[in-house]
């Protein structure tokens, strides 16, 4: 039961066959001229993918599809065997087939094109330990079982392949048959009824809205709710099914989660939402982050997550190691500074570890341990510093389980203390005041981020550490002890307190929008920080206060604010917060715009407004 091959070419490294039998000249599957682009890219240009991703737009939906590194994210945590094998099914252009030869022993990578299999051969021909073969899985015939399968992004198209009643059920059993006992799929797919769906994004393959959630009545593909899902892995003899949610969904994943983790309204993954959609330019029909915390906190979050990222075994044997969330590095960050971060439970002991994300990081986790110690003998006595173990290039730490200073604040906003937890905020000021203090002007915080010179002409209160990061999201309160965790800025120079007073405030404020936006009222009024960021935030009123009560103006903060940014990220910004000396206070925030008043009447509302845009811009 061998495959007959009618062509082998070899690209580089890489052997190319074509399976006799496929109708590989016919591809079901293509994205149009882009892929002729990527062949002819990756020819003249190994690092094709690095100098596009550089630009500040993608030409396409599909050119960022295949090229993004954010793609990578959703595998890049897996603790796969190193001398494993695995077989990609439908790799496209090979968006995850080098992080696959990275990783692993053995990389198969099938691909029914044969377009797209000469990209993957292009762009990976410098890996000596993949093949690419050209042909449908249906007529893949293969003696070695692997230890890994992935199917991303492909089970959906089984109709199109398989024949009989049970096409999804008849690809699934191949994949059983061709794994080792103790192997396991890997398979990531939309789910039918995910949030962005039901907020009125199209069908990520037909481009028709609702599609999914009406059961594709005009389309042979199918994407699963997680229970249709379980059925059919195991109809096809999966006995252990781990289930991960890509956030926001599997195409663009920033963050990945595991089953075992509810979101609290403070989670991070929260600012992920709206997931974007190629082609949804629309209004939501509903705010996916605030309908999402209210299905977390219903326990279903699973269920209508945007995607599913599956692991299903033949066998039951406990994992000895499992990873539990995965947090990727922020791609808009120097890529010096980039790192991966995520929580693994090792014979049920939970860790965090941070590893480099590239060759240019891996100084950075050094620098990072030497930070840690910095920071140990300054917070001495006042709190504990949470140092990482080297282990290999990566830090390995102690998880805390206590909840942060941040969750603490949201909490009692919850609870309606009226003022937005002033006084924990207040807390957090009085903690940084009993830590080491200088008074003096810190030239060299004026230096590294190239201050003008008369930025700071008299001595001001300083910590004689710079602990940029010690904001409230970074200290976990424990009944005896503080625990300050993530000391990648902590540098050995002087840095004004109240400048970190404001960055603690400002964090907050980013992270707790959710909070501060539902509990905005009467007795609790808010104060719009307009243009922080991209979005529109608010702040508390009574948070606002303590910021003017410092004695450096809150406009120098901004600017130091941005420097600093500016030095972590790519993209330079100019800053963007402007708080007016007399700030509007508001009693009732908006969440968002959902139109109101029904189809007709809302569209003749839209035609009226945009002729008088037009007349008002003739007669100016
Ligand atoms: C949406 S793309 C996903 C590509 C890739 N896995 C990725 O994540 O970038 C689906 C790919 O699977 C291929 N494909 C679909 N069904 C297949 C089958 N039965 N055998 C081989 N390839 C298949 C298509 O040609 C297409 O390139």
């Amino acid at each position: 039961m061998a495959n007959e091959f009618i062509k082998t070419e070899q690209v580089g490294k890489v052997l190319l066959k074509q399976i006799k039998s496929s109708k590989a000249d016919k591809p079901v599957y293509s994205d149009g001229p882009v892929e002729k682009e990527l062949y002819e890219g990756f020819k003249s240009e190994p690092n094709y993918d690095a100098v596009i991703s550089k630009r500040r737009n993608y030409s396409s939906w599909a050119q960022e599809y295949h090229l993004s590194p954010v793609r990578q994210n959703l595998l890049k945590w897996f603790p796969f065997d190193a001398e494993g094998s695995v077989l990609e099914v439908g790799a496209g252009c090979g968006a995850l087939t080098g992080l696959l030869c990275s990783k692993l022993k053995k990389v198969t990578a099938l691909e029914y094109s044969y377009q797209r299999a000469r990209v993957i051969a292009q762009r990976h021909c410098s890996y000596s330990n993949l093949e690419v073969i050209v042909g449908g899985f249906q007529e893949y015939k293969e003696e070695r079982l692997f230890d890994y399968i992935t199917v991303i992004g492909v089970l959906e198209y089984a109709a199109g392949f398989y024949g009989g009643e049970k096409p999804f059920e008849s690809f699934l059993k191949k994949v059983h048959t061709m794994l080792k006992p103790e192997g396991a799929l890997i398979l990531a797919i939309e789910n039918k009824i995910g949030l962005k769906y039901i907020a009125g994004a199209p069908e990520e393959h037909t481009g028709r809205i609702f599609e999914s959630i009406y059961n594709y009545p005009f389309s042979k593909i199918r994407t699963f709710s997680k229970q249709e899902l379980a059925g059919l892995l195991e109809a096809a003899g999966f006995v252990s099914v781990q289930w991960y949610y890509p956030l926001p969904d599997y195409k663009r994943p920033k963050i990945v989660l595991s089953e075992e983790v509810t979101p609290s309204g403070t989670d991070s993954i929260w600012t992920l939402y709206p997931a974007r959609t190629s082609g949804f330019g629309g209004k939501a029909a509903l705010a996916e982050r605030w309908f999402g915390m209210t299905l977390a906190q219903a326990g279903l979050f699973g269920e209508f997550a945007n995607s599913f990222l599956v692991v299903a075994r033949k066998t039951k044997a406990p994992e000895k190691l499992r990873c539990i969330r995965f947090w990727a590095a922020n791609q808009g960050r120097k890529p010096e500074f980039r790192t991966n971060v995520r929580i693994c439970v090792d014979d049920g002991k939970k860790s965090v570890v941070r590893s480099p994300d590239n060759d240019k990081s891996v100084q950075f986790i050094g620098e990072i341990a030497q930070r840690e110690l910095l920071a140990e003998k300054f917070f001495k006595g006042k709190a504990e510093v949470v140092t990482g173990q080297p282990d290999g290039s990566s830090l390995r730490y102690s998880f805390i389980e206590f909840p942060s200073l941040e969750e603490l604040i949201a909490d009692a906003i919850e609870k309606e203390d009226t003022g937005f937890g002033k006084s924990l905020v207040e807390g957090y000021i009085r903690f940084l005041e009993t830590l080491p203090i200088e008074e003096c002007i810190p030239e060299r915080f004026i230096q590294e981020f190239h201050l003008p010179s008369g930025e700071i002409t008299q001595p001001v209160k300083c910590l004689a550490c710079a602990v940029f990061d010690c904001v409230p999201h970074n200290i976990k309160v424990g009944p005896q002890n503080w625990y300050i965790i993530d000391n990648e800025w902590t540098f050995d120079y002087p840095l004004p307190i109240d400048y970190l007073a404001f960055r603690g405030i400002l964090t907050l404020a980013a992270n707790l929008q959710s909070h501060i936006k539902t509990h905005a009222s009467k007795d609790q009024p808010v104060v719009l920080l307009r243009g922080y960021g991209k979005n529109r935030e608010y702040i508390p009123l009574s948070w606002l206060e303590i910021l003017q009560a410092l004695k450096i103006p809150v406009n120098k903060f901004t600017r130091w604010e941005t420097r600093f940014q500016n030095y972590v990220n790519i993209r330079q910004q100019t800053s963007r917060l402007r708080l007016s000396r007399k700030p509007k206070v508001l009693t009732r925030v908006e969440f968002c715009k959902v139109p109101t008043i029904w189809g007709p009447l809302h569209r003749l509302n839209r035609l009226l407004s945009n002729i008088a845009k037009l007349l008002t811009r003739r007669f100016r």
